[in-house]
Order: C-alpha cells, then sequence, then structure tokens
C-alpha cells in the first residue's frame, strides 16, 4: 500500500514532477521508425510534452516541439526537408536540434537582421535501433543509448507493435515483475475463455533479484525442476519501464499521467539453414484494445495485460491495495523508484544510466534461451518447442497483426502463411 501522496510522486510524469525527471534520465522507444515511411511528420505526447517526431529527406530523426516559434503553428502539419521540418504556416524552418535555420521572408527581405539566429524550439535527440526509435528528453550531457544485445542479434525477423491504453504507466510497468499473473490471468482464465475450467500448474515459490539494469522474478510451478531456467535464471523487469523475454521486448512510456504507450519489439530468428537472412525493412502495427462493437480483445497475452491494466482505474488507488507475497518484486521496484528519484535531486546519474560508450553498446540481460536466439531451430523442431509451435499459427501476443505482415514473417521463416489460425485480425 501507498499513501496517497507517495502514489502522486510515482506516477505523476510531467516536467519538473520528482518521477518525471527521474524519467526523464533514459533512452525510451517512442515509434517504429517505418512509422515515419508513409507520413514524415507524426504528433507524439511524451512525459505530459506536446511533440512531433519526423523524418527529413535527409534521413535524419527529429524529435521538436509541436507548436512553431513564430505564432505557434502546429508542426505536426510541416513539411520536411533535406534537413530539417518547415512550418506550413509560414515557412519557418527548424532543424533536429531546434535551431530556426530559415525565415523566408525576413531572410530576403532583411537579411542584415539575422532575426533566426535568435530563435530555437524545443528539441530532443532520437536514435534509431533495431527498428525502433528512441528519445531521451532529460538534461545534458546526453548518455549514449544503451543497447541490449537482443537488439542485435541477426538473421532474425523484428516487428513493432504498439497500442495506447489509458491508463497510468506505472500499473503497466508493475506487471512487468508480477509472475503469478501468468498462471491466473494468461493460463487459468485464458483457459476459462476457451470454455475450460482446467487449472494451470500452480506457483510453488516466487524469488526476486536485483541487477544494474532491472530485476528478475523467479519461480517454481508444479511438475517444474528447480534446475529450470525459470527458477534458476528467471525474467527481466527491466528498468526503468520495460520488460524483457528474449522474443521479445516490451515497454510502457508515459504519454501522461492518464495514457500510455505500450510499445513492444518482437524478434524471430530465422530456421537453421535460412541464413543470412537481412529484413528489408522492420513493420509497425497498432494492436487495437477493443473489437469494433466496443468489447475488449481478450484473446492475446498482451490483450489480456491491457485489460487487466486499465481495469486498475485511470491511476490505481494505491491506498487501498493489499500487498502480498507474490507482490516483493512490486514493493522492490517501487523502493527503487523512491531511491533513484533522491538521487536525482542530488544531482547524481539514477540507476542504469551507463556513461561508458563501448559498454553501452552491447549490454547482455540474463536470458536463459540465448542459443536459440542467437544460433536458431530447426523448422522441424518448430512445432514441438513451446513457443515457436504457436507462433506458426499466429501472434500469441497481439491481436490485430496485419495479414501482409503475417505473410511476411511466414515467408521469412519458410513457412505456409495458410497455417494462421482464425481470429488472429479482422
Ligand atoms: S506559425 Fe510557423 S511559420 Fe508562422
Ligand atoms: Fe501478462
Amino acid at each position: 500500500m501507498l499513501s496517497e501522496e507517495r502514489n502522486r510522486t510515482l506516477t505523476q510524469v510531467g516536467p519538473g514532477t520528482p518521477m518525471g525527471e527521474l524519467l526523464r534520465r533514459y533512452w525510451m522507444p517512442i515509434a517504429g521508425a517505418s512509422e515515419l515511411d508513409a507520413r514524415p511528420t507524426k504528433p507524439v505526447r511524451l512525459l505530459c510534452e506536446d511533440l512531433v517526431l519526423y523524418k527529413d529527406k535527409g534521413g535524419r530523426f527529429g524529435l521538436v516541439d509541436r507548436q512553431c516559434a513564430h505564432r505557434r503553428a502546429d508542426l505536426a502539419y510541416g513539411m520536411v526537408e533535406d534537413c530539417g521540418l518547415r512550418c506550413n504556416y509560414h515557412g519557418w524552418l527548424f532543424d533536429e536540434t531546434g535551431a530556426c535555420r530559415e525565415i523566408p521572408y525576413d531572410d530576403l527581405a532583411d537579411p542584415a537582421s539575422n532575426l533566426k539566429a535568435g530563435v530555437k524550439i524545443k528539441a530532443y535527440p532520437v536514435r534509431e535501433c533495431a527498428g525502433l526509435l528512441f528519445a531521451y528528453m532529460g538534461p545534458a550531457p546526453v548518455p549514449p543509448l544503451p543497447v541490449y544485445d537482443a537488439l542485435t542479434w541477426t538473421n532474425g525477423w523484428r516487428e513493432v507493435v504498439t497500442s495506447d491504453v489509458p491508463c497510468n504507466w506505472l500499473q503497466c510497468q508493475e506487471n512487468s515483475c508480477d509472475p503469478v499473473h501468468f498462471e491466473w490471468m494468461h493460463d487459468n482464465w485464458g483457459a476459462r475463455l476457451r470454455g475450460s475450467e482446467e487449472l494451470s500448474p500452480k506457483h510453488l515459490k516466487v524469488a526476486f533479484d536485483e541487477f544494474e539494469h532491472g530485476f528478475l522474478y523467479k519461480r517454481v510451478r508444479e511438475g517444474q525442476p528447480e534446475g529450470s531456467h525459470f527458477w534458476t535464471v528467471g525474467r527481466v523487469a527491466l528498468w526503468p519501464i520495460g520488460f524483457f523475454l528474449g522474443q521479445h521486448f516490451e515497454w510502457r512510456v508515459p504519454v501522461d499521467d492518464e495514457n500510455t504507450l505500450s510499445i513492444a519489439l518482437f524478434f524471430a530468428r530465422v530456421p537453421r539453414g535460412r541464413e543470412p537472412y537481412v529484413q528489408k525493412t522492420v513493420p509497425t502495427w497498432k494492436s487495437p484494445l477493443t473489437y469494433p462493437n466496443g468489447e475488449w480483445i481478450t484473446s492475446h497475452v498482451i490483450n489480456q495485460d491491457i485489460l487487466a491494466w486499465v481495469g486498475q482505474g485511470r491511476i490505481a488507488d494505491r491506498s487501498k491495495e493489499y500487498l502480498s507475497g507474490s507482490d516483493r518484486g512490486i514493493v522492490m521496484m517501487r523502493k527503487r523508484y523512491f531511491d533513484e528519484i533522491e538521487k536525482v535531486r542530488r544531482g547524481e546519474d539514477p540507476k542504469g544510466v551507463v556513461r561508458d560508450a563501448a559498454a553501452a553498446a552491447c549490454i547482455e540481460l540474463p536470458l536463459a534461451e540465448r542459443a536459440q536466439f542467437v544460433e536458431g531451430l530447426p523448422i522441424e523442431d518448430w512445432p514441438k518447442d513451446r513457443l515457436m509451435g504457436r507462433r506458426m499459427h499466429g501472434h500469441v501476443w497481439c491481436y490485430g497483426q496485419p495479414a501482409e505482415v503475417w505473410k511476411d514473417f511466414a515467408e521469412a521463416m519458410g513457412f505456409d502463411p495458410g497455417l494462421r489460425a482464425a481470429g488472429e485480425g479482422p
């Protein structure tokens, strides 16, 4: 349980709030790079700030203030140029550092005034990695982007899946350190939705550890030997807003206090023998939360999670909760947020910020099944594999994968796209 005041401290993310200041010390994924292929500008709201993400004709990504410095027109309707974004109202041109490069009328009629030299808009650095765009909204010096080794695996097919989740980010992130919900939400409730009352193996014990880049949760379920990697290695709640499960990452990016961008990056290694495989573009698609009739989608794992998060309320009232033994990881996480808020107040770098560029270039996260993702499985072994067997028939995690994305995936893996099950999308 948290007091209302402490709950506010952890859930408010605007500029100047304690948690907002902490989260601004980290690079966050904000979009799929391919989102800017069809239209080169995208309005985004992040940490309560309204911004425009764009890709100029020179291939540079920018993240700048939504409002033009001149008379506040909406830069989401701006025109991209060889370098920068031009406001569609009077043509002022800004680059990715926020500098004003041109004021067309004044540059022509009164060049000596050099008005543009004194004009700047808010701008944040953007980096592309593994098909994702990451942004850093904190103070200088900008730390290097932490590149987890899973973002560098080769011979694989990736996709970015986003959802707009109408609740606060923290209840989403607490789900990253919550082993027991798998048994109930995904297994037992999932079975009930399919008309079965069969119960899945019970959790017998759970444990939680902390490391530089997050927390590990470990579990033993009925019938599972203690030598299993679920107990010896565990799964990663990635600090400060992520979740890492090997074949995918999930991030819960705070849009504002009441909205979260769920952004997931999936990786599938091509079956052994199909190398070399180089993916042309990483597709990005949006997974809906509800069917057109308004009913919530419950068929896929992340859709189920989102239903739980939204069900906790717009901002979960932690003054009314009872924590139990299975919530020890959540208690550790909350304490860590409070402690790191204090570090930022003292002017120190918080947990997980890597300043050394060489160290940041490849960060290995704990993962038992790394060999499977690096070396691949023969396609004959896919049907026997817990996960890949299911992936031959659909997405498993997110509802609504577009048919062309499925086809591209199946073709990359070398199996028949016709294996797709019904109910994967509209
Ligand atoms: S408002 Fe943007 S150029 Fe005038
Ligand atoms: Fe879940």
